[in-house]
């Protein structure tokens, strides 16, 4: 694809180059990420950040990764602190908001919004989140650490084996990178949930059609003993109707260390797009594998940065100029990453 001035909207956008492209001006962001140089490339440019549902990471990410690039950061979070709230159509908020960005990161609580506010769009438009439908950054993160983490054990994304836990239902992330991993060759893909919380028929047959081998399970055990990346997801508890139906659900499947030793092949990765339910009755990941070394939920997040920074530099069609806007940082940096 294209992608100076594109919209990133979903992974169906993609062919395998174009994520081998990202992945390679992903990986040219380590020393900006990693406070080893600083560039201005982005000197003078404006992020719209637009996030109309909870979030940490990917807002807080998408808005480094542009300073990092040298650029400035405008954000509205909330309905409540937005002219949204008096009434104000996507189509007018999009026209106004991109007047005043040169590129807009947005989330919001319904499928298909980010894709119709950015037809109105004068600027190219991320989708951080849109409802339970696509996360494109965070199915690029995942697929990267993925590839980086089983790097060191000479395998790849092809031929990859993984288990994905939890709420495929209604979660965002296991259903971009489910599509994303539609590219890749021979790859096993197990699913792991209650059965009310299964992934959507439509990504199933996706993923069938493409050639990968799918298989479905409500057992977490015997599920997690030949994967090389078991993938665990929180309860979307926003996109049930109560808290009493989302409480059937949270606690039903919990890794911890113990059941990790016993099922697992030793170097299996861990995953999870966090934020992970730490309350008594969730923990889906549980705070006893911190020490585990093959938790990479922190190297996701890491990630993340290199992944977003590589979008920006993309779209806004700057990767060859990054370096020549560059010099080395002034302040103590050493034993961060
Ligand atoms: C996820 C999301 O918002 O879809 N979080 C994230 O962006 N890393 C997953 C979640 O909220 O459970």
């Amino acid at each position: 694809m294209e992608f100076a001035g594109s919209h990133i909207l979903s992974v169906h956008q993609f062919e395998r180059t174009d994520v081998e492209r990202i992945f390679a001006v992903a990986d040219r962001m380590g020393p900006y990420a990693r406070r080893r140089r600083v560039t201005r490339v982005l000197d003078g440019a404006i992020l719209g950040s637009m996030f109309f549902e909870p979030s940490t990471r990917t807002r807080v990410s998408f808005g480094s990764a542009f300073n990092l690039l040298g650029g400035e950061v405008r954000e509205t979070t909330g309905f409540e602190n937005s002219a949204i709230a008096k009434g104000e159509s996507l189509y007018d908020t999009a026209r106004v908001l991109s007047g005043y960005s040169d590129v807009i990161a947005m989330r919001h609580p319904v499928a298909g919004s980010v894709a119709e506010f950015a037809a109105a769009s004068r600027v190219p438009v991320i989708n951080g989140g849109d409802g339970s439908n696509e996360h494109p950054s965070q199915a690029l993160l995942d697929l990267y650490t993925i590839k980086s983490e089983l790097a060191g054990r000479g395998r790849g994304i092809d031929r990859l084996r993984i288990a994905m836990v939890g709420d495929l239902r209604f979660g965002r992330t296991v259903h971009s990178l489910s599509k994303l991993l539609c590219l890749f060759e021979r790859v096993q893909v197990t699913l792991v949930s209650p059965g009310e919380l299964r992934m959507p028929g439509e990504i199933v047959e996706e993923m069938r059609r493409a050639g990968i081998e799918v298989i479905e399970s409500d057992a977490l055990e015997a599920s997690i003993s030949h994967v090389d990346i078991v993938y665990s997801t929180r309860i979307q508890e926003e996109r049930f109707g109560t808290q009493a139906e989302a409480d059937l659900y949270r606690g039903r499947y919990r890794l911890n260390q113990s059941i990790y030793t016993h099922h697992c092949e030793p170097n299996t990765v861990i995953m999870h797009p966090l934020p992970r339910d730490s309350r008594d009755h969730a923990r889906e990941l549980d705070d006893d594998l911190n020490d585990n070394p093959n938790l990479a939920i922190f190297r996701q997040t890491d990630n993340g940065m290199l992944v977003r920074m590589a979008l920006f530099a993309l779209t806004l069609d700057v990767v060859e100029q990054v370096d020549k806007h560059a010099r080395d940082v002034n302040w103590y940096t050493a034993g961060r990453f």
